[in-house]
């Protein structure tokens, strides 16, 4: 059984489909909800739910909370988590985090494009296409390998938040099965 900590920083809805997919899973659960915003909404969504949810300061807490992550989980899984994961994280877990982006990588991605101001830039470009990536997590934000892609149509000049709420509906649908296929093809083959 494979114990996963999600890192978030807003809503949680990711974390909380995550959590939720994996409830009943043999393969994996979620053990711990870890959030650097005190003010996340992902707090109150686990408040009835049997997860510790930890919130910390990266800038102080950052070594004491790897340690922490260490001892308790074997897989790290970043769901709107907004801030960059230190060189000594992505060594102590290696090829075992990874991130979901709201976009087709490598395109609008890098600091700075998260939520909302990934789908302007999309609504903005012209492309006919966006989706979400799921990718392994190096130390430069949204450049580790692809897992896996899903694409959705998007018309050029289209609302931001019509293409926000297309992808959060892929996001919803594919994050936690790719992740179950990823531990069951890559990771417990190791
Ligand atoms: C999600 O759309 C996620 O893809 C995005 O933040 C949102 C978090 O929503 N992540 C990024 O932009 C990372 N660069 P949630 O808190 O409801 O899961």
């Amino acid at each position: 059984m494979f114990k996963i900590a999600v890192l978030a920083s807003g809503s949680g809805s990711n974390a909380q489909n995550l959590y939720e997919y994996f409830e009943d899973s043999q393969l994996a659960r979620v053990e711990l909800i870890v959030t650097n915003n005190p003010k996340a909404g992902v707090i109150s969504r686990f408040q009835d739910k049997n997860t510790a949810v930890l919130v910390f300061d990266p800038s102080t807490d950052s070594q004491e909370m790897l340690n922490k992550l260490k001892s308790s989980v074997d897989i790290i899984l970043l769901a709107g988590y907004m801030r960059l994961i230190p060189k000594d994280w992505t060594k102590a877990f290696a090829h075992r985090i990874v991130n979901i982006h709201p976009a087709l990588l490598p395109k609008y991605g890098g600091k700075g494009m998260y939520g909302r101001r990934v789908h302007q830039a999309v609504s903005e470009s012209g492309d006919l296409e966006s989706g979400i990536t799921i990718h392994l997590v190096n130390e430069r934000y949204d450049e580790g390998a692809i897992v896996a892609q899903f694409k959705v149509q998007v018309t050029p000049g289209e609302p931001a938040e019509e293409i926000e709420s297309k992808v959060r509906a892929l996001e919803q649908e594919h994050y936690a099965p790719t992740v179950a296929k990823w531990i069951k093809d890559v990771i417990s083959q190791q």
